[in-house]
């Protein structure tokens, strides 16, 4: 099947109701197209987050602790990031993209990492991961390249903690787990926000994409079972 980016939008919703036919879905189109993802849902979202990562109030002082010490080394993170980010050319292109953006990358990661510290994990910090992740939608930063660059920024946390902690383990490992779970909570807005945008853009219904994804992996699966 065609790539759903290639339809019209005029035809999606006609063929999200052929979809429906095919999978024994109930789908009425008009009534399938997601409205914009509520406060509540949102709230949700970020609550189901916190739940999974175990994120509570000891993880809440522990960065609040954090912020001061982290505070120094945000410089020193932003110019690995766009350092990392230049030996790639994918991602060296897109950060060329517009002239200056560069640098007012730098000052946004560097907002970013502070408000990792801030302690205002409320509604409002959920809304903004999940802004965040629109903006990289809108500058077709592919979601790969996002985690892994998660990934970098918790290895350059962790020997910032090492370093400013002369590698004591029993005071350095709280603080480690808390910023493991806050970074975790990040990602899985700013993935969501991705999903919930990439999906918009078709048209389609949550349940029907999700219905399509079940049949069609569950083919795959089942060959991939067969060829065993
Ligand atoms: C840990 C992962 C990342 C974080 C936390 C992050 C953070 C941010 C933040 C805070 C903004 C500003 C959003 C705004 O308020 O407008 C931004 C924008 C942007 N980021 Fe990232 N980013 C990440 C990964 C990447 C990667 C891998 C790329 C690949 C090149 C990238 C490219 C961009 C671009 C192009 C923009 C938009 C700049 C513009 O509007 O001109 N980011 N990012």
């Amino acid at each position: 099947m065609k790539n759903p980016r290639f339809f019209k939008a005029g035809s999606v919703n006609k063929l999200s109701h052929c979809l429906g036919n095919l999978i024994n879905i109930d789908l009425q189109p008009s009534k399938n197209i997601r409205p914009m993802m509520t406060q509540t849902e949102k709230q949700k979202l970020f609550e189901e987050t916190k739940i999974l990562t175990g994120f509570c109030a000891e993880d809440e002082a522990n960065l609040i602790a954090l912020s001061p010490i982290m505070k120094q080394h945000g410089n020193r993170l932003a110019e690995f990031f766009y350092d990392r980010l230049n030996r790639l050319e994918t991602t060296k292109a897109i950060i060329e993209a517009k002239p200056g953006r560069s640098a007012s990358l730098k000052v946004t990661l560097i907002a970013w990492f502070n408000n990792l510290f801030a302690g205002n994990y409320d509604l409002n910090y959920a809304t903004n991961m999940m802004r965040i992740g629109q903006v990289h939608v809108a500058a077709q930063v592919d979601q790969r390249y996002v985690l892994s660059m998660y990934g970098m920024v918790f290895q350059f946390i962790i020997s910032a903690l090492e370093s400013e902690f002369d590698g004591k383990v029993a005071e350095i490992e709280p603080l480690q787990n808390s910023v493991a779970k806050i970074l975790s909570i990040d990602m899985a807005m700013m993935m969501e926000s991705y999903f919930v945008e990439l999906l918009d853009s078709t048209g389609w219904s949550m349940t029907l994409l999700k219905k399509m994804a079940t049949v069609s992996v569950s083919k795959k699966l089942k060959t991939a079972d067969n060829g065993k």
